[in-house]
């Protein structure tokens, strides 16, 4: 069932575990994030990037794509599909073309553009029944072209623009996209208190999923985050088991190039990856 992410969150924040956001590239990957979360009947939320809404020929697509796999597939947990890190226009395209959440990633502006860009845009996501994320502060790392500095958030920004009515709000707190550096100071527990005090029931946003120990992903739901983003771990997932499967000849022994045995080990990984992360972030049979 496509939905709004709002009802999911909510229920996440109240619950005291987190929706796990995983990006999407292709068919292998929707099909594969969807199918674990049905065997799981847990909420789920397809994240796609502008990049990766180019690579798979437009937004358009991807909306359809998804909604006829849902259909297709029988899938009756609930599903978001959800822009990630969204421009000003971008937002617009998605909401165009179908999908269910967007995120406006403002984070870059002045404060003040950014509030008045996700002021426009809660209002119109809202008449049309989708949800909204905002950000403040900035993730650090890079992620298909969006590169950030990694500043940690301001607890007093993160009101303002949480008073939008934004469904769920991403701060940054230390996190990275991509793999986390030997050096990593670790998320910055303190702002992410200071900005649960200051925005109540705010289902609060924990980007850079990938690699962040489990103790540290457990204390920040305990603080208020209610969705977390992975991405990278599902595409090392997925080069590690078909790297495995060329290395072993496999692709030259009958059949094993046919794509559909070829990208198998893959789509697997992917789906045990899923698994682990709804497991830890506690979404399993909350559908
Ligand atoms: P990772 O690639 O580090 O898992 O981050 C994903 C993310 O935050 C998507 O916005």
């Amino acid at each position: 069932m496509l939905v709004s992410a709002k009802e999911m969150l909510d229920k996440a924040k109240a619950g005291h575990y987190a929706v796990g956001q995983f990006n999407i590239n292709n068919l292998e990957w929707t099909k594969a994030i969807l199918l674990t979360a049905q065997e799981c009947n847990s909420p789920v939320i397809l994240g796609v990037s502008e990049g990766a809404g180019k690579y798979m020929t437009g937004f358009k697509t991807v909306a359809d794509m998804v909604k006829a796999m849902i259909d297709e597939l029988n899938i009756t947990v609930p599903v978001a599909l959800h822009l990630d890190h969204g421009t000003y226009e971008g937002c617009y395209k998605c909401i165009k073309a179908g999908f269910s959440s967007i995120m406006f990633d403002g984070s870059h502006y002045p404060i003040e553009e950014n509030v008045a860009k996700t002021r426009e845009l809660v209002a119109v996501s809202h008449a049309l029944g989708l949800s909204i994320e905002a950000e403040v502060g900035s993730i650090g790392g890079e992620e298909d072209g969006v590169v950030g500095a990694g500043e940690c958030a301001d607890p007093n920004e993160c009101k303002m623009i949480a008073d939008l009515g934004v469904d769920m709000l991403a701060a940054g707190i230390g996190n990275i996209h991509g793999k986390y550096p030997a050096n990593w100071q670790g998320l910055s527990f303190e702002t992410l208190d200071a900005i649960q005090q200051l925005t109540g029931t705010m289902p609060l946003v924990l980007h850079g999923g990938t690699g962040i120990p489990a103790e540290m992903i457990k204390k920040a739901i305990d603080l208020g985050v209610s969705k977390i983003n992975v991405n990278t771990e599902c595409q090392l997932a997925f080069a590690e088991a078909t790297r495995e499967y060329v290395e072993a000849g496999k692709d030259q022994q009958g059949k094993g190039y046919d794509p559909r045995k070829l990208l198998a080990p893959g789509f697997e990984a992917i789906k045990a990856t899923v698994k682990e992360k709804m497991e830890l972030f506690g979404s399993i049979d909350r559908a």
